[in-house]
């Protein structure tokens, strides 16, 4: 099978009748802890996967965006130089999202361009396929242009893009990683201050993702309730954002939320706890304990399928059969926005088959789906190749 890398290049030569100049990659992500903190201004910790998004692409000598999505075989094409409208069509949004935003920061970019783009990252599976469209489309304006613009800024236009353009309101991790995600390593991001701290991933471990392939059409009304709940508990506890409370701070007026607020209160508490788990998960890889790392991303999954209540029984299955087959060092956890899409497992090597066969023997024979299975390893942010 060919690369994303390389399918871009072919199909570019097919559909645009010769050799594209230039392929830019950038990567999906899975989130090995901290989940639903990062528009809480709080802590998360995930690694850049080598699976993501390639575009082939060439000058124009006049400012026409022409796009072809090689996966859905449909095309795009607008003006730089005029105003970007919205289009009906979800797809289009990402990438002419984009495009405005990169605008509106660089006004002079109307460099025009032959575009074709691939990915094979999962769709709604939370994995970031959208965060790597996104940002392999700002990263191939930032070199047609030649602009000088950070890869963070490109993460946060990408991310503004979806807010405002798409109209998903998702936070900033699935950006930042994609854009500045660290070979080998997880990033552990103050999705506040914005600095990362990267984490050599473990030796003699592997990081093994088993899709659910259960998607939730709810999706984003729950992601957009649970915004609104968390909101809510700043509020009450005088805060910009769930980031300020601390663990002490939450005790002492747990009950008070509670009978006021019982959402709120469950909300909250994942927030807050798992804030800290993110930061004892630090500590937790540096000292190399691995039964700690584990234990937190238990603790991790119960908070999001008891107090956030984003789970559904097919994810606490995978995970709690991940877990068996994992043993003590190493851990399972469902990873990304929830109701459905995937589990993320750090296992020892040695164990990645077991993991695989326990799946593999008991998933679709309780749940009727099959599972898809991969390993996969942590990856560079997006790249020129
Ligand atoms: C989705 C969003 C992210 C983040 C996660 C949950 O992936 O795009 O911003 O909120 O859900 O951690």
């Amino acid at each position: 099978m060919m690369t994303p890398i390389e399918l871009s290049q072919a199909k570019f030569e097919e559909h645009f009748g010769y050799k594209a100049e230039k392929i830019v990659f950038a990567p999906g992500r899975v989130n090995i802890i901290g989940e639903h903190t990062d528009y809480n201004d709080g802590f998360v910790m995930p690694c850049a996967i080598n699976y993501g998004m390639a575009v082939s692409f060439t000058k124009r000598d006049d400012s026409i965006f022409r796009v072809y999505a090689i996966d859905i075989d449909k095309t795009d094409a607008f003006d730089l130089t005029k105003p970007i409208p919205q289009s009906e069509d979800k797809w289009k949004n990402y990438v002419r999202g984009v495009v405005k935003y990169i605008q509106e920061r660089c006004p002079s970019f109307i460099q025009g361009a032959d575009i074709a783009m691939t990915s094979d990252v999962p769709m709604s599976s939370g994995l970031s396929s959208s965060a790597a469209l996104e940002i392999s489309i700002g990263k191939t304006c930032q070199v047609l242009g030649n602009l000088e613009i950070s890869l963070t800024e490109i993460a946060l236009i990408g991310q503004k893009a979806e807010n405002k353009f798409v109209g998903a309101n998702c936070g900033n991790m699935d950006q930042l990683t994609s854009a500045l995600g660290q070979k080998d390593h997880l990033v552990m991001i103050d999705c506040r201050s914005l600095d990362i701290t990267p984490t050599p991933v473990p030796q003699g471990y592997s990081i093994a993702i088993i899709n659910s392939n259960v998607k939730h059409d709810l999706v984003t009304g729950e992601y957009n309730s649970r915004r609104q709940e968390c909101e809510t508990a700043a509020q009450f506890f005088g805060v910009k954002a769930l980031r300020d409370v601390s663990l002490e701070q939450f005790a002492e007026r747990a009950e008070e939320l509670k009978a006021l607020n019982e959402l709120a209160y469950k909300r909250a508490k994942h927030v807050i706890t798992e804030n800290n788990r993110v930061l004892d998960a630090v500590k937790a890889l540096k000292a190399n304990d691995m039964q700690t790392l584990g234990r937190l991303m238990a603790e991790s999954h119960d908070s999001m399928r008891d107090d956030f209540e984003i789970t559904i029984p097919e994810i606490d299955y995978l995970v709690e059969l991940a877990q068996v087959a994992i043993g003590k060092n190493g851990g399972a956890r469902m990873t990304g926005g929830g109701f459905g899409g995937c589990i993320v497992c750090l296992v020892p090597n040695e164990k990645v088959e077991d993991v695989r066969k326990l799946i593999a023997e008991n998933y679709e024979k309780q749940t009727g789906i099959k599972e898809t299975f991969y390993v996969c390893t942590a990856c560079d942010g997006a790249r020129l190749i």
